[in-house]
């Protein structure tokens, strides 16, 4: 058997700075630096991001480095995120990337930022981690995206639903932004709806046909049922702010697992799995694996790590790329916008 290819993978596409160093399919070390400049603007400013990722860049390669044990002239080949995400990040990790991959003489590999947050299942922890069969159907729920994906292989990909306005993240940030949260605020949401109770509101469910997802009109829903409340009861948020956590909560995790039980139907896949940063979500994890329970369906959830931006995951979808030879060329630039491999 051949000795598994050493890959250092570099993330850079939105606010946290990534590195990774996997061996095979094993994560040796997976750094993130988190940006935490942009809280008070109440969102991710590109700018300040491009500035705080050349800051970190150099500092996370040579931490990711250091924990694995692996030398840098040792590694086989540089996976980079090239899309899809916002350009003057992308930009910075794709450069060094590049750079790196010149003056080492190793092959690039061009990772898509999806494809990585679906293919973190395969990463292992040890040898001995199960990982789901093909095909499966993935949720991946991201501050950007919110798609249904039937994956057949880990270089196939097929888009089975989408949203057609807001990612699902957003709606959590955009009502954790209402209810005085900072940015990003899916977490807070998340931990308060801990202390209140699902059913004290209702919010109309949207609806879109087939497996496509909207969320704008939930988030103005709640926009205009907390004003009118407001208008009454000037502490309506303060007193309430638990409640209407678990309630907004509750009315995205039923409506997303709806449409994966809509699409397990139509698809007759019998494994699903969760992906991207949304799937950190606690009521979200427990209602798919009940979901599954339900139904006979075999589920994969990430590991907490995986599941928000991480390098780790732009390394397992190198390690199948560097398997397939789809290595890059250096003249290789970023795009903002990006499909997965179909
Ligand atoms: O995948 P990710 O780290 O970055 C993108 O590629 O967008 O996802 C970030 C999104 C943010 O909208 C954040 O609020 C949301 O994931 N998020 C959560 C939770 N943890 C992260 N949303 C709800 N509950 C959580 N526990
Ligand atoms: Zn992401």
């Amino acid at each position: 058997m051949s000795k598994p290819p050493i890959i250092l993978a570099i993330e850079s596409s939105c606010d946290d700075t990534g590195a990774a160093v996997l061996v095979g399919q094993v994560s040796k070390s997976n750094v993130t630096a988190t940006q935490t400049v942009h809280e008070k603007y109440g969102g991710v400013v590109p700018e300040l991001a491009s500035r705080a990722h050349q800051q970190h860049i150099v500092p996370v390669v040579q931490e990711a480095l250091k924990q694995a044990g692996v030398a840098i002239q040792e590694v086989d080949a540089i996976a980079v995120t090239t899309g899809p995400g916002l350009l003057g990040s992308l930009l910075v990790g794709t450069s060094f990337g590049k750079s790196l991959s010149l003056a080492l003489n190793k092959p690039l590999l061009s990772v898509n930022h999806m494809e990585g947050h679906i293919l973190a299942h395969f990463i292992k922890e040890n040898e001995g981690s199960e990982t789901p069969e093909f095909p499966f159907l993935c949720l991946t729920v991201s501050g950007g995206h919110t798609q249904l994906v039937k994956v057949t292989s880990p270089r196939l990909f097929e888009e089975i639903g989408s949203t057609i306005d807001d990612a699902v993240g957003e709606a959590f940030d955009k009502a954790a932004k209402i209810l005085g949260f900072p940015y990003p605020g899916g977490p807070l949401i998340d931990k308060r709806a801990k202390e209140g109770n699902p059913e004290a509101f209702s919010f109309p469910e949207p609806k879109v046909p087939g497996l496509n997802f909207s969320f704008s009109g939930l988030k103005t829903s709640l926009l205009y049922f907390l004003q009118k409340q407001v208008k009454e009861n000037p502490n309506f948020i303060e007193e309430n702010k638990a409640d209407i956590c678990a309630s907004f909560q509750h009315t995205l995790v039923t409506y997303l697992l709806k449409k994966v039980k809509k699409a397990v139907k139509q698809t007759g896949v019998k494994t699903i799995a969760l992906a991207g940063g949304v799937s950190a979500n606690s009521l979200l994890r427990s209602e798919f694996e009940q979901l599954a329970k339900k139904e006979g369906l075999k589920s994969f959830i990430p590991a907490f790590q995986y599941c928000t931006d991480n390098a780790a995951m732009i390394g397992i979808t190198g390690y199948f790329m560097f398997q397939n030879q789809e290595f890059a060329t250096l003249d290789i630039s970023p795009s903002s916008r990006m499909a997965i491999s179909g």
